[in-house]
């Protein structure tokens, strides 16, 4: 049984990890076999109806989130051969409607001088009738491989979006284009985009004295990239180094999205060690600059990390965001031979200042057992008689003049996962302190009741849970792990409120 943290290390037993240089040789044929063979060992008792997991092994962000040739595209961080983090491959897999995933073969491995350390995150786009690839690649220098390492970016191109043949002139972005006053070697996870003729690339770095930032590049044919500018920078509060940027315009304005490292709490909100943040504003093209005002969280809950987003043939723009979070305990990495999933798509809505995350309606043709109830009167506690591992859930309260009230899910003899809305305070709070293995906690999320009520639509499924609150003004993503046995649901209160309507549906595919 494997024991070994969720941190980024080359922890492999198959590692022969003796010098600064991998001598382990990965190709995209072993790594293929190698699932083909172990998918098996995978450990049910965790696995999720309705969203993306490795097929064994380990999954991280996610990477190149395309819509192409009429189908949606999702290539993953992938370690294989273990449920643990090591040098990275793509994982690849497809969707036409973003619920229902087939794998496809492993798209990159770690093959190259330039990448041996790891194929890392990066993005992908359309050019003509081709699918390329654009990717950081990692490489160990010396024996200390957390510092002593250097990054480069490359692409990879695809005639049918199955096989990838990686550039002859890689790397693309080379460590002479680097800035000066940004780190040597955090330099890393493109996400490419074109406008008005030109492509351009955001990129993940810090200034080397404790201050995320991201830079901008941009190019005419994908191949030869020249360096623009910083495109944006903490200011101190928003951590010392940012990963996967992503920058996409919605509604006539220009979004950032990010992944600080190490940022600071601020009372309720960034209370994980690592963060995402979304900023609105606008991108001066010229001189390579975002003009934000504000900053916000993308979601309120425990595990949710390195979103990325991608439009689609309806227009739509979707985030999906790796669900987990680094240096926590995962369980399924002890003994279950598999570790970490994919958020559901959220279609992210601009209204005003501020994102909305809403569930893709996809999810609907999956709904079967609806069972509702209507009016009902709360004073205390109350099983709803509903039962699941893999639901939908939609509810609605009005506060009435109760101090708090809410649901609890996957309750059992000894669990329960607990949403409790404090009308006082006007917080939602979501604690998984029983809720079964893995790490526990609360988090909290500021929430003003509309008309007197609270909406909350949530999805459940089997290690999971997602809650939409007030129509997607808010999301709170956690992991949890209970008991097969946990399938209960109830509503509690203290003090008298109504419980205008709960409906739930099964969600399998
Ligand atoms: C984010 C990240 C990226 C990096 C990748 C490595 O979770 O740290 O910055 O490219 O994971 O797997």
């Amino acid at each position: 049984m494997r024991q070994e943290p969720n941190v980024k290390q080359d922890s492999d037993s198959q590692s022969l990890d003796t010098s600064h240089q991998t001598q382990e040789i990965y190709t995209l044929a072993r790594a293929d076999a190698y699932i083909r063979e172990n998918q098996q060992q995978v450990n049910p008792t965790y696995r999720m109806a309705y969203h993306l997991m490795p097929e064994v092994g380990w999954m991280n962000d996610p990477n190149g989130f395309v819509y192409y040739n009429g189908m949606y595209h999702m290539f993953y961080q992938h370690y294989p051969y273990a449920p643990v983090w090591g040098p990275m491959h793509w994982g690849h897999a497809i969707s036409y409607d973003l619920i229902t995933w087939s794998y496809l073969p492993v798209a990159l491995a770690p093959d190259q001088s330039y990448d041996s350390g790891g194929c890392f995150s990066g993005s992908a786009i359309v050019q003509g009738s081709k699918l390329l690839l654009m990717y950081t690649g990692h490489v160990v220098t010396g024996p200390d491989k957390d510092n002593d390492y250097r990054q480069t970016q490359n692409i990879a191109v695809s005639d049918n979006g199955i096989e990838f043949v990686k550039s002859t002139l890689n790397p693309v972005i080379r460590l002479d284009q680097i800035p000066e006053h940004t780190s040597p070697k955090d330099f890393r996870d493109p996400k490419v985009f074109e406008r008005n003729g030109i492509y351009y690339c955001v990129l993940g770095s810090n200034d080397t004295a404790g201050h995320g930032l991201i830079l901008l590049y941009r190019s005419t044919n994908l191949e030869e990239w020249s360096y623009v500018n910083v495109l944006a920078q903490s200011d101190g509060t928003l951590g010392d180094n940012w990963e996967c940027p992503d920058l996409f315009s919605l509604g006539g304005r220009d979004i950032l999205i990010m992944s600080p490292q190490r940022m600071p709490s601020q009372k309720d909100n960034y209370r994980n060690l690592h963060s995402t943040v979304y900023m609105i504003g606008t991108l001066d093209e010229k001189r390579g600059v975002l003009e934000y005002d504000q900053y916000h969280p993308l979601d309120y809950g425990f595990d949710f990390y390195a979103p990325q987003t991608t439009d689609d043939e309806q227009g739509r723009r979707i985030m999906v965001a790796w669900m987990e979070t680094w240096e926590t305990d995962i369980p399924t990495q002890h003994g279950h031979e598999w570790a970490g999933a994919m958020t559901l798509p959220r279609q992210i809505v601009l209204k005003g200042e501020r994102l909305f995350f809403l569930p893709i309606p996809e999810l609907e043709q999956y709904r079967s057992d609806k069972i509702e109830q209507h009016d009902i009167h709360l004073n205390g506690s109350l099983d709803l008689g509903m039962q699941g591992e893999r639901y939908e859930l939609y509810a609605v309260f009005e506060a009435g003049s109760a101090e708090q009230f809410g649901l609890k899910l996957r309750t059992g003899e000894e669990e329960e996962t607990i949403l409790i809305y404090e009308v006082e305070q006007r917080r939602l709070l979501l604690n998984r302190d029983r809720a079964g293995a893995g790490p526990g906690g609360e988090r909290a999320a500021e929430v003003e009741l509309q008309d007197g009520r609270l909406e909350l639509r949530i999805f459940v499924d089997v290690s999971s849970v997602e809650v939409f609150i007030q129509g997607g003004e808010k999301v709170m993503t956690a992991r949890i792990y209970p008991g097969p046995e946990s399938t209960g649901i109830s509503a509690c209160s203290s003090g008298e409120c109504t419980l205008l309507e709960v409906r739930k549906w099964d969600l399998k595919v």
